[in-house]
């Protein structure tokens, strides 16, 4: 679906509105005028959008306590669909937000289709200027509505809006018949800010044309949880609130854009920690309500799939993922992007769960997936003989909880007969039987599904052993390799933006009131 959304007018929309304009009014304002307006003092002015193209606009001024609806067009070819419902829905809203008591307009006696808008939305006739419009000698009818504060006047611009909501989320596109509507096809050159807070970083990106990395920010908490073993929810919902505003406004400030040049806030809205993505959540949606922007909401794990495209755009499925995270450990068919069939996934710990409790056990600390991989290079990957759970199972299920308490019970039995643990040796016999489950079933299914690109993703992907040795045994089968950066692959919001781009490419958008999902699933 395509959908359409509400945002503020910008210098980029001009030419756009000035052709609607010309479409839709006998005498049409000028480009001069609009462009005076749409920066002056006391207005508001917003564009609906669809696809990048500009479908429709409207204006408002205030005056003292009262404002004044300045003009609503809508491009004839998107007409009838609530798209004008939608955008004077919206400038109520921001006249109530902003105290205005009353707002009144002007309309062409014989516009029934305005009439009609306008007295849904609690405007009522108040008076009338004989022959206001020279052009065609009509009268204009001068409307006004009732305080906005008035509760019949609350229900009407309610409707309104859930009207308009509607028929933006419904709005299939400008019909066919109408011709060009002047708009500047946003294609290929949005500009994302990526917001990510669903575990223990707090992240902020800008991205260009979906894989130009313009800024990123990633404010770690590893710290602050590190003496504890593991994440605190407590502790990361309150540093995600501590750190969100600087993050954000680093991230702006490196890329060099500020919030209205935005096409889309892309914000992580699940998996995660539930109290550490309604941080992110929030925020976003503040930034969105304050700045026109439309919102996208993104599944953390299709982020981590799009982190691929930052180092290689040109990827496209059909494909194979393997997703190995702190929280996830699956085999993922995707035919298409957006399209995501779970092959498999862990039974019990995911990948970097087990590689964080092994370096607990082992005393390195927290996160554990980098220390092991650092360890691993100076031990012998064949030294201790660890089980490769579920290599055999014929399916694409893991299970990794057995190998902790092998490696636990291994270090129990050296120190009882008194013989010196190689930590070194521990970590890399360790580490190789995680992956050489991974690798033998991330051959199998990209050979049963018969792709010839696999991607891996997620913070396990960082690590060199399990690259590698993917790389290798894919090779052998004519399969290709993708991975994200390095520095990419463990959480980060241009991997979120990417993801972001992608959703805002076939209009997809979140609405304000749309919450977190812990366990949002892939897929
Ligand atoms: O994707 P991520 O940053 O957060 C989640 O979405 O869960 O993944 C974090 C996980 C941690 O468990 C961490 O130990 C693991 O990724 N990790 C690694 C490596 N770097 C990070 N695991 C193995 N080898 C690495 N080099
Ligand atoms: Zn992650």
């Amino acid at each position: 679906m395509m959908g359409a959304v509400v945002r503020r007018m910008r210098g980029g929309d001009l030419d756009a509105v000035v052709a609607i304009e010309e479409a839709s009014y006998p005498t049409p304002w000028s480009r001069a005028v609009f462009a005076h307006e749409s920066t002056a003092e006391g207005r508001v002015w917003l564009v609906a959008e669809s696809g990048g193209e500009v479908i429709g606009y409207a204006g408002l001024t205030v005056v003292e306590d009262e404002a004044h609806v300045m003009n609503l067009a809508v491009a004839p070819e998107a007409r009838g669909q609530g798209i004008g419902a939608a955008l004077l829905a919206r400038l109520m809203l921001a006249a109530r937000e902003s105290g205005i008591g009353r707002i009144t307009l002007e309309v062409r006696e014989r516009n029934s289709a305005a009439l009609s808008l306008y007295r849904s939305a609690g405007f009522a006739e108040a008076g009338r200027r004989q022959a206001y419009y020279s052009e065609t000698g009509e009268d204009a009818l001068l409307m006004w509505t009732d305080d906005l504060s008035a509760p019949q006047q609350l229900t009407a611009i309610e409707a309104l809006h859930a009207r308009g909501q509607e028929g933006l989320d419904s709005f299939t596109g400008p019909s066919e018949t109408g011709g060009g509507l002047g708009g500047r096809g946003l294609r290929g050159r949005e500009i994302v800010l990526g917001i990510e807070t669903s575990c223990d970083e707090t992240a902020a990106a800008v991205l260009r044309c979906g894989f130009e990395v313009m800024s990123g920010v990633v404010a770690s908490q590893v710290d602050f949880h590190s003496r504890f073993g593991g994440v605190v929810p407590e502790i990361a919902s309150r540093k995600h609130t501590e750190a969100i505003v600087g993050v954000v406004d680093k991230a702006l400030e490196e890329a060099g854009v500020c919030l209205t040049d935005l096409d889309a806030i892309a914000v992580t809205y699940g998996p995660g920690l539930v109290g550490a993505l309604v941080v992110g959540v929030a925020y976003a949606k503040g930034l969105s309500f304050a700045s026109g922007v439309p919102l996208v909401g993104v599944n953390h794990l299709e982020g981590h799939l799009f982190a691929n495209v930052l180092a290689d755009p040109s990827i496209e499925p059909p494909l194979v993922a393997l997703v190995v995270s702190g929280g996830h450990t699956s085999l993922v068919y995707v035919p298409r992007w957006g399209d995501y069939e779970i092959l498999g996934e862990t039974l019990d710990d995911a990948a970097g769960e087990a590689f964080d409790k092994v370096a607990k056990v082992l005393g390195l600390g927290y996160p554990g997936g980098p220390a092991i991989s650092r360890l691993a290079k100076e031990g012998d990957p064949n030294a201790i003989a660890f089980p490769r759970a579920m290599i055999r199972s014929g399916d694409y299920r893991f299970s990794l909880s057995g190998l902790k308490t092998a490696v636990i019970n291994h270090l129990r039995h050296e120190r009882e007969a008194g013989r010196e643990i190689s930590v070194p040796d521990v970590a890399a016999s360790f580490q190789q039987a995680v992956i050489d489950v991974q690798i033998d079933k991330s051959v199998r299914a990209a050979l049963e599904w018969g792709v010839s690109t696999f991607c891996i993703a997620g913070g396990v992907a960082a690590n060199p052993a399990l690259r590698e040795g993917l790389r290798v045994a894919l090779e052998r089968e004519g399969i290709a390799l993708a991975v994200p950066p390095l520095a990419l692959c463990t959480d980060n919001a241009a991997m979120i933006a990417a993801a972001g781009t992608f959703r805002l490419r076939r209009g997809e958008f979140m609405p304000l009131d749309a919450e977190a999902v812990p366990n949002l699933p892939l897929g």
